[in-house]
């Protein structure tokens, strides 16, 4: 089901996923700050992002190199010069918008006529060291790429790494957008996940393919629906200065289709600018063919907060149950932020050492949350809204039998486990394995559904 825009915000900020930034003064536009659930998230993204991209692969090393670089970088970059926008102001009623989401020169709010278009660079300034003068200035990075680049000589030296290979980073970027909004799709600040390949120039074509596959499959293994994933290529209009192609991964959020990554073919652009700037060399030998040269570059480059969005929106459901409507977020228990719910049944204070003792043992292996507020009935909703996959219920019977009862959030199934066998279950539920297939004097249980 396809969730409006109004209602993942407002369950978002009610739940503890995303608040506004500075949201008692007002709030700062396109900055936001995530809660106790959403940092959770936010991390399983980055998480499986780092496990699938770089732990798991041969070819493929990380890099954390910093926000603030040198000012040179970003003039051989190209940035300081081209990394802008088209913004026109409105006459009237003086909202500044980027010429491309404008038509006929006329304001998207009020109708009034538009100022011609001027550039505006999109890259924050800042001075460096105590003295604001010009001659400090530098930037706070717009991509993480950058640093990659520059650091390619480094790595090369220091990891042995022979092409093809990757250096991925995760980390913080900024870009003083004109247009805003669609909460966390379009942010002044945000996080990027970037993947610079280095490969030999004439086999960057086959390498493009591999990438275009591979990111798409890594968003379909982590739940995303393949039909809200489109595959969209940049006309020369769009092209970044940079890219000999580009295409998009396009996601259908809830106001259309739009670019949720992009993997561009960024050629040897980078690395030859770097090694003309700076005067240092930073051409690859090949041992195999004695030959030296500057590799091409494939780049998957993807937001972690457009990833957080597309997971989200993906992941929201609604069902009828009883005379209500069971909301529910279908998150892959990677990402989930809570993997187990603990709830005894009731509060009773027969089941608390019990349940504090499963509590004990389960939030050893995966983030857990513990919960005796309210009926049972409005406990499962609770984390059926926040995407926890499983809960563990501690009943009377269970002070006699010494088992307990998991519960699946999509299916809303029930099992009975031996205490025993508990954290192994769920250690298997959570990988993937059904919920039909039972431990040791494990049973299939009709018991509470509040
Ligand atoms: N180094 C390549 C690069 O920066 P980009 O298409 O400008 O390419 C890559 O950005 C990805 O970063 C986008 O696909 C998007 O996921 C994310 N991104 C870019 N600008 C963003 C913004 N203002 N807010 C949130 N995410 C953004």
């Amino acid at each position: 089901m396809k969730v409006d825009m109004d209602k993942l915000v407002s369950l978002c900020k009610r739940r503890g996923f995303i608040f506004q930034s500075s949201e008692i003064y007002g709030g700062l536009s396109a900055c936001w700050d995530y809660g106790p659930l959403g940092v959770e998230l936010k991390r399983n993204i980055k998480e499986m992002w780092w496990r699938d991209m770089v732990r798991e692969r041969d070819d493929m090393v990380g890099l954390d190199s910093s926000v603030l670089m040198h000012r040179a970088v970003w003039s051989a970059s190209g940035h300081e010069e081209g990394f802008s926008d088209p913004l026109m102001e409105c006459k009237a009623c003086h909202q500044r918008w980027r010429a491309d989401d404008t038509k006929d020169s006329r304001c998207p709010d009020c109708g009034g006529e538009l100022t011609e278009p001027r550039m505006f660079n999109l890259m924050f300034k800042t001075f460096f060291g105590p003295v604001e003068e010009e001659a400090a200035a530098i930037y706070l990075r717009p991509e993480t790429a950058q640093g990659i680049f520059v650091n390619f000589a480094n790595v090369v030296d220091t990891s042995r790494k022979k092409l093809p290979f990757g250096i991925a980073q995760i980390g913080k970027a900024f870009r003083n957008e004109i247009t805003t909004g669609n909460f966390i799709f379009r942010c002044r600040e945000f996080e990027m996940m970037e993947i610079e390949f280095f490969v030999k120039p004439d086999t960057a074509g086959e390498w493009f393919s591999y990438w275009l596959e591979e990111r798409q499959n890594w968003y379909i293994k982590l739940g995303i629906n393949k039909e809200n994933l489109r595959l969209h290529q940049h006309g020369e209009d769009e092209l970044a200065h940079y890219a000999r192609v580009c295409y998009d991964i396009d996601y259908l959020f809830p106001m259309g289709w739009s670019e949720l990554e992009g993997i561009a073919d960024r050629g040897d652009f980078d690395l030859a600018q770097h090694a003309k700037h700076s005067g240092k060399d930073l051409s690859y030998f090949d041992p195999d063919s004695g030959e030296r040269f500057l590799p091409y570059v494939i780049e998957p480059s993807a937001g972690v907060d457009r990833a957080a969005l597309a997971f989200l929106v993906d992941a929201y459901d609604e069902e009828p149950d009883k005379n209500e409507i069971r909301v529910l977020l279908r998150l892959h228990p990677d990402l989930a932020p809570v993997k187990v719910a603990v709830l005894p049944l009731s509060r009773n204070e027969s089941l608390v050492p019990m349940a504090r003792d499963v509590y004990a043992a389960v939030r050893k292996c995966f983030t857990t949350q513990y919960d005796d507020a309210q009926s049972i009935g409005r406990r499962y909703r609770r984390q059926d809204e926040i995407g926890t996959p499983l809960a563990v219920t501690i009943d009377f019977q269970s002070l006699e039998d010494s088992q307990v009862t998991i519960r699946e959030r999509d299916s809303m199934k029930q099992i009975r486990v031996p205490v025993a066998e508990l954290t192994r279950t769920l250690e298997l539920k959570l990988s993937g394995e059904p919920l039909e297939v039972l431990p040791p004097g494990g049973k299939y249980w009709l018991g509470f559904e509040g």
